[in-house]
């Protein structure tokens, strides 16, 4: 999602504005621009698409100077053009903006009034006409800035140039993140740290509300209630090196093969070493305490909340309530008095599940992150972090973090049951020691790749692909669905096998692929009687399967992928691996760009 760099420094900045710009390419967007102050005022260059086309805009015509601000925008208001492009200008201001504000019509009929006159169909450049408004009415720049923000109604973070000569940057967040780095004689304005990184590793995070002066040597700090306030400066925890593909030809591929290790990582954290025992550090006197969970997130890690959902159930006998986050905090939710609440998410950074955090917070529940990003919003927020050691994502689609979400989600429901006393210290370290296996297990089915390679070109001449399983493997069956559907843009659509009679199975024709997920278990008998009523229809039927499963599916299957022996929790977290790769063997068939998918954002940072 939308992307802010700024720096203000004494040499030029306009290849590092570029370059910052690159390291928040991952967070998917669909047109890019800078704006810099160069002694004849405040000049932009902007393009629609990747940052390429705005570095060819800025090869045939050069910009620099030594203040400036830069963006990557995913379009909300307006057509990803480059007029709609940010930075925004109006008179001696520029802006660029992260979110979405929401009274942006009748601000802009307000300002028509008084003669001002748009340039593009977005929210944002009403920003950048508030101020150059309190400007022309003789206020300073800061207080034409400050007056600009305080009419301002929904999320944003936003960077501004104000005064044709001015070396100064001015930010304010309200619901979208921003930090400011401290460099040696500059200092930057970044959407995340990752952005900042190659120019400093010491930020401070703006918080709600918080504006911000930012000058080649200084920064000034106003909370929002407009009084001077010091913030932490800290060292992110971030490395410099923009992560790269190795051999691999794509992040997707390359994230998708690092599991067996971002497992291992991931599961060593949770496992007390003398004891053997799951270890939940500040989570675990909220999950013995609880009566009741309630899960929430978006996306894909939605769907590792509804994988949880099965094996809390199961394994502690406590009640789990499952929210998609912008569902939850806009339907007046009725909360347990004593329940723990828990926020997965892979950035931290999500709008929806951030509020939803936020609202548990002030009904007085404990709440609990899932996180890969360990300085985010959501981490700096919640009272206790589990943290999923998947390290950086690139890939807009979710592969890694999924799994790891899964890894410390089974880690979470086995420590929960054995310090409410529902599993004894032998069945946990059972347990324990089959999600030991988990990296090698994970390999394994890694060697499935030839097949699903093999299988990609069936699905991608398909007009519409079913993904089904039962039980585990219902979550497992919309994530599998979900991730084709993103990098590849084909109808697929995930069900609980046992729901395809009361509807979906209409759909079914000669040849229509169904992906069926169903390892040996308790359900495996009734998902294949489902197979059975598909193929009897007509349809392609690709299992995914164990050995011992393979043998009820030979009859009437097309393909058959063979996955290891999977015991205790681990079936979730394998049979990921397959369906991670059909939708990226496919997304290749057909030559999607499927680490930046179209219309998609990695950080969804507004609602
Ligand atoms: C976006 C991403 C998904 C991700 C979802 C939730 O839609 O494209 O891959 O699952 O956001 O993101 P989070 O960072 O909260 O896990």
């Amino acid at each position: 999602m939308c992307g802010i760099v700024g720096i203000v420094s004494d040499r030029p900045v306009s290849a590092r504005l570029v370059e910052g710009l690159i390291r928040l390419e991952y967070r998917g967007y669909d047109s890019a621009g800078i704006a810099v102050v160069n002694g004849q005022g405040i000049v932009r260059r902007r393009a629609p698409g990747k940052i390429v086309n705005l570095q060819s805009e800025l090869n045939s015509a050069p910009i620099d100077g030594t203040c400036g601000i830069a963006h990557t925008r995913w379009a909300t208001h307006g057509r990803p053009n480059k007029e709609n492009a940010h930075p925004h200008q109006f008179g001696s201001v520029a802006i660029v903006h992260n979110g979405i504000i929401e009274n942006f019509k009748p601000l802009r009929e307000e300002l028509a009034k008084c003669g001002h006159v748009f340039a593009t169909q977005t929210d944002s450049e009403v920003i950048a006409h508030l101020i150059q408004y309190h400007l022309d009415k003789g206020l300073s720049e800061e207080a034409a800035f400050l007056a600009a923000v305080e009419r301002l109604e929904g999320a944003y973070a936003v960077a501004a140039l104000v005064g044709d000569s001015n070396q100064t940057l001015f930010a304010a967040r309200h619901g979208s993140p921003l930090v400011v780095g401290f460099g040696d004689g500059e200092m930057f304005i970044g959407s995340d740290a990752f952005a900042l990184a190659p120019f400093t590793k010491r930020v401070l995070y703006l918080e709600e509300g918080d504006s911000a002066v930012v000058k080649i040597n200084d920064v000034c700090v106003r909370d929002k209630a407009g009084a001077l306030v010091t913030r932490e400066v800290m060292t992110a925890n971030i490395s410099a090196v923009m992560a790269d593909k190795g051999n691999y030809r794509h992040f997707m591929e390359k994230e998708i093969h690092e599991q067996p290790e971002a497992l291992a990582r991931t599961l060593a954290a949770y496992v007390d070493s003398d004891t053997n025992l799951p270890m939940l550090g500040d989570a675990a006197p909220f999950l013995k305490s609880a009566d009741r969970l309630v899960a929430i997130a978006c996306g894909t890690a939605f769907l590792s909340a509804s994988v949880a959902k099965y094996w809390f159930e199961a394994l502690c006998g406590l009640h789990v309530e499952t929210d998609i986050a912008s569902e939850f905090r806009y339907r007046t939710p009725a909360l347990p008095d004593h329940g723990a609440a828990l926020f997965i998410s892979q950035s931290g950074e999500t709008a929806d599940t951030l509020a939803a955090m936020r609202y548990c917070k002030r009904a007085g529940m404990d709440t609990i992150g899932v996180l890969n990003a360990p300085e985010s919003s959501i981490a700096r927020e919640t009272s206790a972090v589990l943290r999923t050691l998947a390290g950086p994502e690139i890939g807009v689609a979710s592969t890694k973090a999924f799994t790891a979400q899964l890894a410390v989600l089974a880690m979470c429901a086995l420590g929960t049951a054995h310090i409410r006393g529902r599993l004894s210290e032998d069945e946990v370290k059972a347990h324990i020691s089959a999600l030991n296996a988990l990296p090698k297990l994970v390999q394994q089915a890694l060697q499935t790749k030839d097949q699903c390679e093999a299988i990609a070109p069936t699905l991608a001449r398909a007009k519409q692909i079913f993904f089904i399983g039962r039980g585990v493997y219902y979550p497992l069956a919309l994530e599998g669905a979900l991730k084709l559907k993103e990098v590849t843009y084909l109808p697929a659509e995930g069900y609980a096998a046992g729901e395809l009679k009361h509807g979906p199975i209409a759909l079914i024709e000669e040849g229509t692929p169904v992906v069926v997920i169903a390892p040996t278990d308790v359900l495996m008998e009734k998902t294949i009687s489902n197979v059975e009523e598909m193929a009897a229809r007509g349809a392609n039927v690709i299992a995914i399967t164990d050995a011992a499963g393979a043998e009820h599916f030979t009859d009437r299957t097309e393909n058959i992928i063979i996955l290891p022996d999977m015991t205790g929790l681990t079936g979730p977290i394998v049979t990921a691996i397959p369906l991670q790769l059909l939708a990226y063997y496919t997304a290749l068939t057909l030559g999607t760009n499927m680490d930046q998918p179209r219309n998609l954002a990695k950080s969804v940072t507004v609602e």
